[in-house]
């Protein structure tokens, strides 16, 4: 990556245009020569001196000043990355159709610089059928997304809308300009993984869960995403951060039925599907819509639980040509026999690709740093043994689930 670069920031009118100017600053301030683009609804939001004082660059929303310059293609020409921070749902929507009404359309049409987007609205206008199917058409024509975040939005409501914040779509933008350090061998893979605990509500206060944290969940997406794969991450209760990445989409659960959902979804398109979420085999047949009361009787409690799908085999029942599954088996077993009988026989009823088993105890499996994984196959033999920090485990995973998609 040249060190000095020629980035256009674009920035369409909506209330995020004033962490635009975050974004023109970092990029200033480490060395690039930066020329903003206004729609010029932005204008609206955030003053044209500003982005002319902090970019050091002259600034027009219009496509007929410096006409000479030949500006409405000069700047694309010239540019070697484009970012559109905010990008509302009407310049999207101008993006994915090619309109080039304004400088930023025409600057965007006259580039071969990669273009990265970061989307800020609110929750319905991002969800909605004609925005997503916008962004499907950038992605597919190699734009990255960046963001939405999930927050607050301008209003009173909070939801998935908000637009990422300036460092990240700064880091997820030059990334993209730097050779990758790690082999691509996931490059066009879809991989979804599910990370962390489900919880069942009991009441409105209350749930039954397990101590999944989701750090195996979310190294495996990590290192797939580092490798190269364009990932879906179903995250349930997770207690470790997520990276922001314009490869990574992160889908949010709560319970054992949504995680269904969701990873039903996800895997109509994946090559590689990882659950490694730990998932309640039973919730509450009821939940009680109010706070469920003491009761002074005998002094015990008796739930009542119906038992969950199991994701993961109907998974495995529906899986796609050439897909590949992969299961994890967190065991309490005495000793190392023990644990691969119990995997075995679990291997064989789960029909995965492979089953990655581990052993768990009070102080072992969750929440720590390192892990230790047999590696089993759909026949329930051991094929491969991981051991170390979960980033390593996670890199041992795909590496099996690359060879097994190889072997067929
Ligand atoms: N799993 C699933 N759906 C469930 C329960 C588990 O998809 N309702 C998945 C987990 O994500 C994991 C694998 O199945 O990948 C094994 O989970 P585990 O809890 O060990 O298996 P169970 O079938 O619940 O068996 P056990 O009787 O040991 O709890």
């Amino acid at each position: 990556m040249a060190d000095r670069l020629t980035v256009v920031v674009g920035i369409s009118g909506g209330i995020a245009a004033y962490k635009a100017v975050g974004v023109v600053r970092l990029l200033v301030k480490a060395g690039h020569d930066v020329h903003v683009v206004p729609t010029p609804a932005a204008l609206q939001f955030v003053g044209l001196p500003t982005l002319e004082a902090l970019s050091r660059n002259p600034v027009t929303a219009s496509l007929y000043d410096d006409v000479a310059a030949v500006r409405h293609v000069a700047l694309g020409q010239a540019a070697d990355l484009v970012i559109v921070a905010p990008t509302t749902a009407n310049t999207l929507a101008k993006l994915a159709t090619g309109l080039a009404d304004d400088l930023l359309g025409t600057t965007i049409l006259a580039t071969k610089a990669p273009v990265v987007v970061a989307p800020a609205m609110h929750t319905e206008m991002w969800q909605n059928a004609a925005t997503q199917h916008n962004v499907e058409v950038l992605r597919s024509r190699g734009v990255t997304i960046v963001g939405p975040e999930s927050g607050q939005l301008t209003g009173a409501d909070s939801g998935p809308g908000r637009m990422s914040e300036p460092e990240d779509i700064v880091a997820a933008a030059l990334a993209i300009l730097q050779p990758p350090t790690t082999p691509q061998d996931l490059a066009g893979l879809d991989v979804v993984v599910s990370a962390g605990g489900t919880r069942e509500p009991l009441d409105p206060v209350r749930f039954l869960g397990n101590r999944s944290s989701g750090k195996q969940g979310v190294a495996l997406a990590v290192a797939a995403l580092a490798r190269g794969a364009l990932v879906t991450l179903v995250a349930a209760h997770l207690e470790v951060p997520v990276p922001v990445d314009a490869r990574l989409t992160v889908v949010d659960v709560t319970t054992a039925l949504s995680l269904s959902e969701a990873m039903t979804a996800a895997a109509n398109r994946a090559d590689i599907v990882v659950m490694a979420a730990a998932v309640a085999d039973y919730r509450p047949v009821e939940v009680s819509d109010g706070k469920i009361k003491k009761e002074t009787g005998d002094g015990t409690l008796t739930l009542r639980l119906v038992e969950n799908p199991d994701i993961l085999a109907g998974l495995t029942a529906a899986r796609r040509p050439g897909q590949v599954i992969v299961g994890f088996a967190a065991e309490t077993a005495a000793d190392r026999d023990e644990l691969v009988t119990l995997g075995r026989a679990k291997a064989q009823r789960k029909g995965a690709d492979l089953l990655a088993l581990n052993a768990v105890g009070w102080a072992q499996g969750f929440g720590t740093d390192d892990n230790t994984v047999l590696l089993l196959d759909e026949a329930g033999a051991l094929v491969a043994e991981a051991t170390g920090a979960k980033s390593a485990v996670a890199d041992a995973v795909l590496t099996a689930a690359l060879s097994v998609r190889a072997s067929r």
